[in-house]
């Protein structure tokens, strides 16, 4: 296996003009993902590990989506607008219009493989180099070659031409070696061939392909290289193959992690996104999906039926069933069953968030506890405090978000009600029931509620005025205080 080539390429064209008409979507195909991820941006992760002075794209269909998410991911990429689908040579050509003048190693590659790897298209770089070939070309032999073009190959083994299923005779179709659609050129044979192409063909459109058969009539070597993972040259068409390829690379990216010593209990029901990084340890439970730029501490424990997007989760903390966006989860938290983390959550080490509480720019000191039905938006409580059950931090007045702040070692009663913007201090007690509207001090207990009265034989008396005489077993007494 051939290192990543220490000088680049002159350039890579990256083809995305294409019209993804089988997803039958109003998105580009590019923008579909594969393990959070778009099919145009693993191909360009792929095109820059061949070093790339300048990086093409052809855009044509869906174009200002595509350009839009290039603004995002390549913001330097270069754009060339190919106004017509009029085949991958006319693509390419358009991409050399944009590059104007090239010499050197011209690679093109798809927008929609998205698993072909960087190591891949290097090595097929340097068999170009040490070859001395005009065009390598990578190829797999497939067990259903259908729709794929056929690698022809002369009586001594060497490529000569590639011919389209469409075009193919059937002898040829019975050839199972393809083309993968990945290409070395060398530029200044690619912009000949590129120029006396004719749409000589069933769809009548400019084949790149047929760039081969040139090369070969000037006398020039053209090469191939035989991938042997098939996967790495599968393209998305349909949202058939976008299934199968996220679970084909899904499968991949948790055998890595299991062999760095993650325990992925149901790997099918288990789902990682390429950018997320996990430690030693780690016990995923099924039905959990990690997103984004999510990172484990070692030896957390996270799932069953959980999903993290960009969280950050400390060592020996535990997530279950529960759902979190942009949070912190200390070291030995504990969170869930059924919790909602919204953005700007932290929690502190050995802190809790337990069942059906939600909180949003929330950031709870060490220790810390939330245990059930809690909102608890826009606030700072301190270390070791502890919210009862069914405390709502009042954070919205219907026009502006206000913070609360609770101090250390506080005790929030249940079912309080805690109006923002209020601070309540360290080692304070607030009644259950309350609502706090006014600032409380340290050390004090606050009780904000209706001061309980009890009346005696109420009931009895309700009675009597409902059904206009005493009740049949009324309890001794009870005639003497309706009388009252
Ligand atoms: C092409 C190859 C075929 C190969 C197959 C591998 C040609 C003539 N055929 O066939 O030999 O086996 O890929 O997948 O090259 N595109 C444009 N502009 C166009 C046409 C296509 O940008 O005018 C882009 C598409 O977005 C796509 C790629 O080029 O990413 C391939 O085009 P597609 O029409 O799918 O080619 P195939 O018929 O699959
Ligand atoms: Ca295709």
């Amino acid at each position: 296996m051939a290192e990543v080539p220490a000088t680049g390429v002159a350039a890579v064209i990256v083809l995305a003009a294409g019209e993804g008409t089988r997803m039958r979507s109003r998105k580009s195909k590019l923008l579909h993902e594969v393990c959070g991820q778009s099919l145009l941006s693993w191909a360009l992760d792929t095109a820059v590990a061949v070093r790339p002075e300048r990086l093409v794209v052809t855009v044509g269909q869906f174009r200002e989506q595509v350009e839009a998410h290039l603004d995002d991911i390549a913001p330097t990429a270069i754009r060339a607008l190919q106004s017509e689908p009029r085949g991958t040579g006319h693509a390419v050509w358009c991409g050399l219009e944009a590059l104007g003048e090239v010499a050197g190693e011209v690679v093109v590659t798809y927008g929609d493989v998205p698993m072909l790897s960087g190591q891949t298209l290097a090595d097929l770089v340097a068999a170009h180099r040490d070859e001395g070939n005009t065009v390598t070309v990578l190829t797999a032999l497939a067990d259903d070659p259908t729709g794929y073009g056929r690698i022809l190959r002369d009586d001594e083994g060497a490529v000569a031409a590639i011919v389209e299923h469409r075009d193919a005779t059937a002898e040829q179709l019975s050839i199972r070696e393809i083309n993968a659609g990945v290409y070395v050129f060398d530029a200044a044979v690619l912009r000949a061939g590129l120029e006396q192409l004719q749409p000589s063909n069933r769809q009548n459109q400019l084949y790149l392909t047929d760039v081969i058969a040139y090369a070969r009539s000037l006398g020039r070597r053209v090469g191939a290289q035989i991938e042997s993972d098939a996967w790495q040259t599968r393209g998305v068409n349909d949202r058939v193959q976008l299934a199968a390829l996220n679970q084909e690379m899904n499968r991949r990216i948790l055998e890595g992690w299991m062999l760095k010593g993650v325990t992925v209990i149901d790997p099918s029901s288990t789902w990682i996104d390429r950018s997320v990084s996990l430690a030693e340890d780690v016990e995923l439970w099924p039905d959990t999906c990690l997103r984004g730029a999510t990172t484990v501490g070692e030896g957390a424990v996270i799932g069953p039926s959980t999903r993290l997007t960009d969280v950050e989760v400390g060592s020996g903390a535990q997530i279950m069933r529960s759902e979190a966006t942009l949070a912190v989860i200390g070291e030995g938290a504990v969170v869930g069953p059924f919790s909602y983390l919204r953005p700007g959550t932290e929690l502190g080490p050995g802190g809790k968030i337990g069942a059906f509480v939600e909180t949003k720019a929330a950031r709870i000191g060490a220790g810390a506890k939330v245990p059930h039905l809690t909102y608890c938006g826009d606030a700072v409580i301190g270390q070791g405090s502890n919210i009862g059950a069914g405390t709502i931090f009042a954070n919205y007045d219907g026009a502006v978000k206000n913070t609360t702040t609770v101090g250390e070692r506080s005790f929030i009663g249940s079912d309080s009600v805690l109006v923002a913007p209020v601070e309540i201090a360290d080692d304070t007690f607030i009644a259950a029931g309350s609502v706090i509207t006014r600032p409380v001090e340290a050390g004090s207990l606050a009780v904000a509620r209706g001061v309980q009265r009890n009346i005696p034989g109420w009931v009895a008396r309700r009675r009597t005025q409902r059904s206009g005489h005493p009740p049949e077993s009324a309890p001794a007494g009870s005639t003497a205080e309706t009388q009252e």
